[in-house]
Protein backbone atom coordinates (compact mmCIF):
# COMPACT_ATOMS: atom_id res chain seq x y z
CA UNK A 1 0.00 0.00 0.00
CA UNK A 2 1.34 3.86 -0.52
CA UNK A 3 1.20 5.68 2.60
CA UNK A 4 -2.15 7.42 2.90
CA UNK A 5 -3.32 10.14 1.41
CA UNK A 6 -0.68 9.68 -2.01
CA UNK A 7 -1.30 12.39 -4.32
CA UNK A 8 0.05 12.12 -7.86
CA UNK A 9 0.61 15.41 -9.23
CA UNK A 10 0.72 15.74 -12.89
CA UNK A 11 -0.20 12.18 -13.86
CA UNK A 12 0.45 11.65 -17.63
CA UNK A 13 2.38 9.13 -19.30
CA UNK A 14 5.37 8.55 -16.94
CA UNK A 15 3.14 8.82 -13.10
CA UNK A 16 0.62 7.02 -15.23
CA UNK A 17 2.59 4.16 -15.91
CA UNK A 18 3.65 4.13 -13.02
CA UNK A 19 0.11 3.50 -11.62
CA UNK A 20 -0.65 1.23 -13.88
CA UNK A 21 2.35 -0.91 -12.70
CA UNK A 22 1.31 -1.18 -9.21
CA UNK A 23 -2.39 -1.65 -10.30
CA UNK A 24 -0.83 -4.76 -12.17
CA UNK A 25 1.43 -5.49 -8.82
CA UNK A 26 -1.93 -5.82 -6.64
CA UNK A 27 -1.14 -2.76 -5.03
CA UNK A 28 -3.49 -1.08 -2.32
CA UNK A 29 -4.26 2.51 -4.14
CA UNK A 30 -7.20 3.28 -2.67
CA UNK A 31 -6.11 6.25 -0.45
CA UNK A 32 -4.18 7.75 -3.93
CA UNK A 33 -5.30 10.97 -5.78
CA UNK A 34 -4.11 11.92 -9.30
CA UNK A 35 -4.25 15.44 -9.83
CA UNK A 36 -4.39 16.67 -13.61
CA UNK A 37 -5.77 19.68 -14.94
CA UNK A 38 -7.66 17.63 -17.69
CA UNK A 39 -9.67 15.50 -15.09
CA UNK A 40 -8.87 12.55 -17.58
CA UNK A 41 -9.47 9.31 -15.60
CA UNK A 42 -6.62 7.54 -14.43
CA UNK A 43 -7.87 3.97 -13.63
CA UNK A 44 -7.45 2.27 -10.40
CA UNK A 45 -7.20 5.98 -8.59
CA UNK A 46 -9.28 8.59 -7.87
CA UNK A 47 -8.66 11.53 -10.32
CA UNK A 48 -9.31 15.08 -9.71
CA UNK A 49 -8.13 18.62 -11.48
CA UNK A 50 -6.70 20.61 -8.44
CA UNK A 51 -5.53 19.69 -4.92
CA UNK A 52 -7.12 18.07 -2.54
CA UNK A 53 -7.44 19.24 1.01
CA UNK A 54 -5.28 18.44 3.46
CA UNK A 55 -1.31 17.21 3.69
CA UNK A 56 -0.07 14.10 1.46
CA UNK A 57 1.97 11.61 3.13
CA UNK A 58 3.21 11.01 0.08
CA UNK A 59 4.01 12.54 -3.43
CA UNK A 60 4.78 11.78 -7.08
CA UNK A 61 5.91 14.97 -9.05
CA UNK A 62 5.10 13.84 -12.38
CA UNK A 63 4.48 16.93 -14.30
CA UNK A 64 6.72 18.53 -16.76
CA UNK A 65 10.43 20.47 -15.82
CA UNK A 66 8.31 23.39 -17.57
CA UNK A 67 5.44 23.64 -15.07
CA UNK A 68 7.29 23.23 -11.58
CA UNK A 69 7.36 27.05 -11.18
CA UNK A 70 3.41 26.81 -11.53
CA UNK A 71 2.41 24.00 -9.24
CA UNK A 72 5.35 24.34 -6.23
CA UNK A 73 3.66 26.88 -4.38
CA UNK A 74 0.29 26.11 -3.92
CA UNK A 75 1.91 22.40 -3.37
CA UNK A 76 4.75 23.74 -1.23
CA UNK A 77 2.21 24.85 1.20
CA UNK A 78 0.70 21.26 1.91
CA UNK A 79 3.81 19.55 2.46
CA UNK A 80 5.16 19.13 6.07
CA UNK A 81 8.59 17.18 7.79
CA UNK A 82 6.23 14.13 7.34
CA UNK A 83 5.92 14.25 3.82
CA UNK A 84 7.91 12.18 0.88
CA UNK A 85 8.08 13.78 -2.13
CA UNK A 86 9.38 11.92 -5.33
CA UNK A 87 10.22 14.05 -8.12
CA UNK A 88 10.37 12.37 -11.52
CA UNK A 89 11.28 15.43 -13.19
CA UNK A 90 14.22 14.77 -16.01
CA UNK A 91 17.20 17.24 -14.90
CA UNK A 92 15.71 19.20 -12.37
CA UNK A 93 17.82 18.83 -9.22
CA UNK A 94 17.45 17.96 -5.57
CA UNK A 95 18.69 21.60 -4.90
CA UNK A 96 16.49 22.99 -6.91
CA UNK A 97 13.47 21.07 -5.37
CA UNK A 98 14.31 21.74 -2.10
CA UNK A 99 14.21 25.52 -2.48
CA UNK A 100 10.79 24.77 -3.76
CA UNK A 101 9.76 23.12 -1.22
CA UNK A 102 11.79 23.64 1.80
CA UNK A 103 8.94 22.17 4.63
CA UNK A 104 9.15 18.78 2.61
CA UNK A 105 10.43 15.75 5.27
CA UNK A 106 11.94 13.47 2.62
CA UNK A 107 13.29 14.88 -1.19
CA UNK A 108 14.00 11.97 -3.18
CA UNK A 109 14.46 12.14 -7.05
CA UNK A 110 13.33 8.95 -9.09
CA UNK A 111 13.88 8.39 -12.86
CA UNK A 112 11.84 5.72 -13.92
CA UNK A 113 11.33 4.51 -17.47
CA UNK A 114 7.74 3.70 -19.22
CA UNK A 115 8.17 -0.46 -18.74
CA UNK A 116 6.97 0.00 -15.02
CA UNK A 117 3.71 -0.64 -16.51
CA UNK A 118 4.79 -4.15 -16.89
CA UNK A 119 6.92 -4.11 -13.46
CA UNK A 120 9.50 -4.31 -15.76
CA UNK A 121 10.78 -0.85 -15.45
CA UNK A 122 14.17 0.60 -13.96
CA UNK A 123 13.19 2.87 -11.17
CA UNK A 124 16.73 4.88 -10.30
CA UNK A 125 16.64 6.58 -7.33
CA UNK A 126 18.61 9.45 -5.92
CA UNK A 127 17.92 10.36 -2.29
CA UNK A 128 20.63 11.99 0.01
CA UNK A 129 18.80 10.38 3.10
CA UNK A 130 20.75 8.41 5.51
CA UNK A 131 20.14 4.75 4.73
CA UNK A 132 18.11 3.98 7.18
CA UNK A 133 15.50 5.93 5.90
CA UNK A 134 15.09 4.26 2.07
CA UNK A 135 13.51 1.31 3.08
CA UNK A 136 10.26 2.24 2.72
CA UNK A 137 10.74 3.88 -0.74
CA UNK A 138 12.78 1.05 -2.23
CA UNK A 139 9.14 -1.23 -1.05
CA UNK A 140 7.44 1.05 -2.78
CA UNK A 141 9.11 0.99 -6.16
CA UNK A 142 9.82 -3.07 -6.44
CA UNK A 143 6.64 -3.66 -7.62
CA UNK A 144 7.49 -1.96 -10.78
CA UNK A 145 11.00 -3.68 -11.92
CA UNK A 146 14.46 -3.11 -11.31
CA UNK A 147 15.00 -0.25 -8.73
CA UNK A 148 19.09 1.30 -8.88
CA UNK A 149 20.39 3.68 -6.23
CA UNK A 150 22.49 6.08 -6.93
CA UNK A 151 25.27 7.93 -5.94
CA UNK A 152 25.24 11.20 -7.11
CA UNK A 153 22.74 13.29 -9.54
CA UNK A 154 25.37 12.95 -12.38
CA UNK A 155 24.81 8.81 -12.25
CA UNK A 156 20.63 9.17 -12.17
CA UNK A 157 21.42 11.94 -15.26
CA UNK A 158 23.35 9.04 -16.84
CA UNK A 159 20.89 6.32 -16.26
CA UNK A 160 18.02 8.66 -17.47
CA UNK A 161 19.57 8.91 -21.14
CA UNK A 162 20.34 5.22 -21.11
CA UNK A 163 17.39 3.70 -19.16
CA UNK A 164 14.71 6.62 -18.97
CA UNK A 165 15.04 7.59 -22.24
CA UNK A 166 15.56 4.15 -23.78
CA UNK A 167 13.12 2.61 -25.01
CA UNK A 168 12.19 5.13 -27.24
CA UNK A 169 15.32 4.54 -28.89
CA UNK A 170 14.81 0.36 -28.14
CA UNK A 171 11.52 1.62 -30.45
CA UNK A 172 12.85 3.25 -32.73
CA UNK A 173 15.64 0.19 -33.58
CA UNK A 174 12.25 -2.22 -33.71
CA UNK A 175 10.60 0.15 -36.02
CA UNK A 176 13.86 0.31 -38.41
CA UNK A 177 14.43 -3.51 -38.36
CA UNK A 178 10.96 -4.10 -39.50
CA UNK A 179 10.64 -1.36 -42.19
CA UNK A 180 14.48 -2.88 -43.54
CA UNK A 181 12.79 -6.04 -43.57
CA UNK A 182 9.56 -4.33 -45.30
CA UNK A 183 12.08 -3.04 -48.08
CA UNK A 184 12.81 -6.84 -48.62
CA UNK A 185 9.37 -7.67 -49.60
CA UNK A 186 7.85 -8.78 -46.30
CA UNK A 187 4.47 -8.13 -45.39
CA UNK A 188 4.45 -5.25 -42.92
CA UNK A 189 2.33 -6.77 -40.25
CA UNK A 190 4.63 -10.06 -40.13
CA UNK A 191 7.73 -8.00 -40.01
CA UNK A 192 6.71 -5.96 -37.27
CA UNK A 193 5.98 -8.96 -35.42
CA UNK A 194 9.17 -10.66 -36.46
CA UNK A 195 11.39 -7.71 -35.29
CA UNK A 196 9.74 -6.82 -32.04
CA UNK A 197 9.61 -10.56 -31.30
CA UNK A 198 13.58 -10.75 -32.50
CA UNK A 199 14.52 -8.08 -29.84
CA UNK A 200 12.03 -9.62 -27.10
CA UNK A 201 13.52 -13.26 -27.64
CA UNK A 202 16.97 -11.78 -27.79
CA UNK A 203 16.52 -10.04 -24.52
CA UNK A 204 14.91 -12.70 -23.05
CA UNK A 205 17.62 -15.22 -24.24
CA UNK A 206 20.50 -12.66 -22.39
CA UNK A 207 18.82 -12.46 -19.50
CA UNK A 208 18.02 -16.07 -18.98
CA UNK A 209 21.84 -17.73 -19.61
CA UNK A 210 23.02 -14.21 -18.50
CA UNK A 211 25.22 -14.27 -21.65
CA UNK A 212 26.92 -11.30 -22.97
CA UNK A 213 25.83 -9.50 -25.94
CA UNK A 214 29.08 -10.06 -27.99
CA UNK A 215 29.22 -13.53 -27.27
CA UNK A 216 25.27 -13.65 -28.40
CA UNK A 217 26.45 -11.80 -31.87
CA UNK A 218 29.40 -14.89 -32.43
CA UNK A 219 27.05 -17.21 -32.10
CA UNK A 220 24.78 -15.70 -35.20
CA UNK A 221 27.11 -14.70 -36.95
CA UNK A 222 29.33 -17.24 -38.53
CA UNK A 223 32.80 -16.02 -40.33
CA UNK A 224 32.15 -14.76 -43.68
CA UNK A 225 28.45 -15.63 -43.36
CA UNK A 226 25.51 -13.70 -43.66
CA UNK A 227 25.24 -11.67 -40.40
CA UNK A 228 28.69 -10.82 -40.34
CA UNK A 229 28.11 -9.17 -43.60
CA UNK A 230 25.02 -7.05 -41.95
CA UNK A 231 27.17 -6.50 -38.76
CA UNK A 232 30.25 -4.86 -41.34
CA UNK A 233 27.64 -2.33 -42.17
CA UNK A 234 26.13 -1.66 -38.12
CA UNK A 235 29.35 -2.23 -36.69
CA UNK A 236 30.97 0.96 -38.52
CA UNK A 237 28.28 3.75 -37.26
CA UNK A 238 26.02 2.46 -34.24
CA UNK A 239 28.35 2.98 -31.05
CA UNK A 240 28.87 6.39 -32.47
CA UNK A 241 25.55 7.00 -33.11
CA UNK A 242 24.08 6.06 -29.72
CA UNK A 243 26.86 7.81 -28.08
CA UNK A 244 26.12 11.06 -29.86
CA UNK A 245 22.04 10.10 -29.02
CA UNK A 246 22.79 9.70 -25.62
CA UNK A 247 25.13 12.78 -25.28
CA UNK A 248 22.42 15.07 -26.94
CA UNK A 249 19.97 13.93 -24.43
CA UNK A 250 22.28 14.84 -21.17
CA UNK A 251 22.75 18.17 -23.12
CA UNK A 252 19.16 18.48 -22.56
CA UNK A 253 18.69 17.34 -19.07
CA UNK A 254 21.56 19.46 -18.15
CA UNK A 255 19.45 22.77 -19.99
CA UNK A 256 16.54 21.78 -17.89
CA UNK A 257 18.18 21.38 -14.61
CA UNK A 258 20.62 24.72 -15.62
CA UNK A 259 16.35 26.58 -16.38
CA UNK A 260 15.03 25.25 -12.50
CA UNK A 261 17.65 26.19 -10.65
CA UNK A 262 17.55 29.13 -8.50
CA UNK A 263 20.70 31.67 -7.81
N1 LIG B 1 7.69 9.83 -20.57
C1 LIG B 1 8.76 9.18 -20.12
O1 LIG B 1 9.15 8.12 -20.63
C2 LIG B 1 9.52 9.73 -18.93
C3 LIG B 1 10.61 8.99 -18.41
C4 LIG B 1 11.26 9.48 -17.27
C5 LIG B 1 10.87 10.68 -16.69
N2 LIG B 1 9.86 11.38 -17.24
C6 LIG B 1 9.46 12.66 -16.60
O2 LIG B 1 8.10 12.56 -16.25
C7 LIG B 1 7.52 13.86 -16.25
C8 LIG B 1 6.18 13.79 -16.99
O3 LIG B 1 6.43 13.39 -18.31
P1 LIG B 1 5.28 12.68 -19.17
O4 LIG B 1 5.95 12.14 -20.36
O5 LIG B 1 4.45 11.79 -18.29
O6 LIG B 1 4.42 13.98 -19.55
P2 LIG B 1 2.84 14.13 -19.75
O7 LIG B 1 2.27 12.87 -20.28
O8 LIG B 1 2.63 15.39 -20.51
O9 LIG B 1 2.31 14.33 -18.25
C9 LIG B 1 2.37 15.55 -17.58
C10 LIG B 1 1.23 15.60 -16.59
O10 LIG B 1 1.29 16.86 -15.91
C11 LIG B 1 -0.05 17.31 -15.76
N3 LIG B 1 -0.09 18.76 -15.50
C12 LIG B 1 0.12 19.79 -16.35
N4 LIG B 1 -0.04 20.97 -15.69
C13 LIG B 1 -0.37 20.66 -14.41
C14 LIG B 1 -0.69 21.40 -13.25
N5 LIG B 1 -0.69 22.75 -13.27
N6 LIG B 1 -0.99 20.75 -12.10
C15 LIG B 1 -0.97 19.40 -12.06
N7 LIG B 1 -0.68 18.62 -13.12
C16 LIG B 1 -0.39 19.24 -14.28
C17 LIG B 1 -0.73 16.91 -17.05
O11 LIG B 1 -2.10 16.93 -16.87
P3 LIG B 1 -3.14 16.53 -18.04
O12 LIG B 1 -3.02 15.07 -18.18
O13 LIG B 1 -4.45 16.96 -17.45
O14 LIG B 1 -2.75 17.31 -19.25
C18 LIG B 1 -0.16 15.51 -17.22
O15 LIG B 1 -0.93 14.58 -16.49
C19 LIG B 1 8.51 14.80 -16.90
O16 LIG B 1 9.05 15.65 -15.91
C20 LIG B 1 9.57 13.89 -17.49
O17 LIG B 1 10.86 14.46 -17.40
C21 LIG B 1 9.17 10.94 -18.34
Amino acid sequence: MLPAPSWIVGCGKMAGAMVEGWCRAGVDLSEVIAIRPSGTPVEGVTTVTSLPLGNPAFVVLGIKPQKLDEVAPALAKRLDSKTILISILAGVEHASLRARFPTAGQIIRAMPNLPVSEGRGIVALFDPAPYDARSVTDALFAPLGTVVRTQSEAELAAIGSLAGAGPAYVARFVAALAKAGIERGLDPALADRLALETVFGTAAMAAARDEDMESIARRVASPNGTTEAGLAILDADLDRLIARTLAAASRRGAELADAARIE
